[in-house]
């Protein structure tokens, strides 16, 4: 079975998850991208780029939701997990607060342009969107946008950088994502991995 994570602040739930699940992973170095063990090979790809992974062939991946509804991959979501769980926001210097419903013409920033034209298109209004790929905070405070979209988890960023939340556009959490063809080709596998997964989230250990 393939497995592919993701870099960066998912990483750790996801060994620890999957090993608490009986499968233990040893994560592939910072420059090797792929490890074998056992049976299993592990890829470490971009957050972004999971769902495309497990869309074209990989069996099984572990990224935020976010990413998977501004990939909008055609993957199976069996399971939601217990961990990485934050909001994406829509936030702005906090001396010119304005309700999203009165952002029309405003410049937003974002790493997540279909969901941020979704989220404004909703309220029948009119943004221009900056995609941006981090440190998005800055955009406003340095007056190259008017309001940003991005992901608050412990709020520390936005007020540092002096933004404040106009309102949350969606929970985010980890996400199970499986391969359409594996479902079928590595059935048991599969649901082997996903009652067990279940388990741990039950017991909550
Ligand atoms: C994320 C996000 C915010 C920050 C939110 O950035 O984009 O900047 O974390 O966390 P907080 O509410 O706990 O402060 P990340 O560190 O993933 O890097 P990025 O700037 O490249 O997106």
């Amino acid at each position: 079975m393939r497995f592919v994570l993701p870099k960066g602040r998912l990483l750790q739930g996801s060994l620890g998850l999957l090993q608490k699940a009986g499968i233990s992973l040893r994560p592939p170095g910072e420059r090797r991208l792929i490890e074998r063990v056992g049976n299993y090979e592990v890829l470490l790809a971009r957050a972004f780029d999971v769902p495309v992974y497990v869309e074209y062939g990989i069996d099984v991946g572990i990224t935020g939701s976010d990413v998977l509804e501004e990939r909008g991959s055609d993957v199976l979501v069996p399971l939601e997990l217990p961990f990485g769980k934050c909001r994406l926001s829509l936030a702005m210097p906090g001396e010119r607060i304005a309700e999203p419903e009165e952002m029309d013409g405003y410049r937003i920033a974002t790493k997540y342009p279909r969901i941020t034209r979704r989220f404004f298109e909703g309220l029948g209004v009119e943004v221009e969107i900056l995609k941006l790929h981090g440190s998005i905070e800055l955009a406003p405070k340095i007056g190259i946008a008017d309001a940003i979209v991005d992901i608050v988890e412990t709020g520390e960023t936005l007020r540092a950088n002096g933004l404040v939340e106009v309102t949350k556009v969606m929970d985010v959490s980890a996400l199970l994502l499986v391969n359409r063809i594996a479902q079928k080709t590595k059935f048991e596998e599969i649901n082997e991995l996903v009652f067990s997964i279940k388990e741990v989230i039950r017991d909550g250990t």
